[in-house]
């Protein structure tokens, strides 16, 4: 008969199995705080032995952008079978689990419950800590998963749908936020592009593939720098600037070249974020950069930065898509050093959508 996942071990119950040595570590770490439903197992907070992501992406898109009642529907019935399917992945029940990690915040409200009440609730019934863990320090973990290289101090240029920041990561849970977007982050501003440009969500990548085919220096879109020394961004300029450039030349009955104003756009993001990367990086003092978030999968974001990082010195750290975007392996890994500092959260923790990461 097969084994359940919940088939208690013959002599130990509740007295939890003592973990002899700190590799060995297992952190269960879940992920619900946007559109992705994600559970994974890690051991020693940097071997991945299971990363189960159960992406949304299909239930939003009739919609064009994520409807938060629909996401946090989808997280309860995707949540159970992906945490289940993480612990066969990597063949263990969850008696073998040490500690439970789930996303606390920043994202949907809604979203963040579905993780954050199922993740007590495992730690309750299995009498393990819980790890309540910044969505956005997980993200910083995505890298030192990816690459056993890689470590901090770093500038970590998180980019995605949801966040657009520059975080100077001088070590475990020492972070400083150098700079962020002051209105829409840098995914979002590629999807309501291309949403204007009728092409379909995520517009990101359809972004991306029309860039391949259009001249980057076609049109001249504005590059808001936000002054000398900011390491801020803004993007709703930049946005509305496409918008009008279209409706001006439709208006003149032009004819617009999809393929380059997606080229002059993206080329525009990626200028912005190069040099402010490279800008953060050099007033941090330190030599590696990890770029990590959905829009890491950006061809032009990922070779400007890679350029730019070459000409200065700079190692650059991009992990594969499946860590770049919301993912729970970040979430256990970066619990799991949180352990080691004693950081577990209570049984009332309750998930906070504003979470700041310092
Ligand atoms: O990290 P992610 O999966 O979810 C969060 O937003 O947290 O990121 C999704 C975002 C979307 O805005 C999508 O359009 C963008 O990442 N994205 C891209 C590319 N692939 C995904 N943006 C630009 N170029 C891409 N190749
Ligand atoms: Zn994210």
């Amino acid at each position: 008969m097969p084994r359940s996942l919940w088939t208690t071990p013959e002599t130990v119950v509740l007295e939890r199995r003592i973990v002899d040595r700190d590799e060995d570590t297992l952190v269960l770490g879940i992920e619900t705080s946007c559109d992705e439903t994600s559970a994974s197992v890690v051991k020693g907070g940097r071997e991945i032995l299971s990363n189960v992501i159960v992406s949304q992406v299909d239930l939003h898109g009739e919609y064009g952008g994520i409807v938060p009642e629909i996401a946090s529907r989808a997280h309860v019935e995707a949540l159970t079978p992906a945490i289940g399917e993480a612990l066969r992945d990597a063949d263990l029940t969850f008696w073998d689990v040490d500690a439970i990690a789930a996303t606390l915040g920043p994202g949907l409200i809604g979203s963040l419950l579905v993780g954050v009440a199922e993740g007590k609730s495992i730690a309750a019934v299995l009498q393990v800590p819980f790890v309540g863990v910044n969505h956005l320090e997980g993200h910083l973990y995505s890298n030192l998963l990816a690459d056993q290289t890689a470590e901090f101090p770093a500038v970590a240029l998180i980019i995605s749908g949801g966040h657009t920041m520059l975080v100077h990561a001088k070590g475990h849970g020492d972070y400083e936020v150098m700079g962020g977007t002051i209105d829409d982050a840098a995914g979002e501003a590629f999807d309501k592009v291309a949403r204007f440009l009728g092409l379909d969500y995520p517009g990101g990548p359809e972004i991306d593939r029309l860039s391949l085919l259009g001249d980057p220096t076609a049109i001249h879109f504005p590059r808001a720098m936000l002054g000398e020394g900011s390491f801020d961004v803004s993007y709703s300029g930049l946005k509305t600037s496409v918008i009008n450039y279209v409706r001006k030349a439709e208006s003149r009955g032009e004819q617009v070249s999809v393929e380059n104003v997606a080229a002059s756009f993206q080329q525009a993001v990626v200028d912005v974020q190069v040099t402010k990367t490279i800008a953060a990086t050099k007033a941090a003092g330190v030599h590696r950069v990890f770029l990590c978030g959905g829009v890491a999968a950006n061809s032009g974001l990922r070779q400007g930065l890679a350029e730019a990082c070459q000409r200065d010195g700079f190692s650059l750290h991009v992990p594969p898509l499946e860590l770049c975007t919301d993912n729970a392996a970040m979430i256990a890994a970066c619990a799991t050093q949180m352990l080691r500092r004693g950081r577990t959260s209570s049984l009332n923790a309750s998930p906070d959508p504003n979470l700041p990461l310092v």
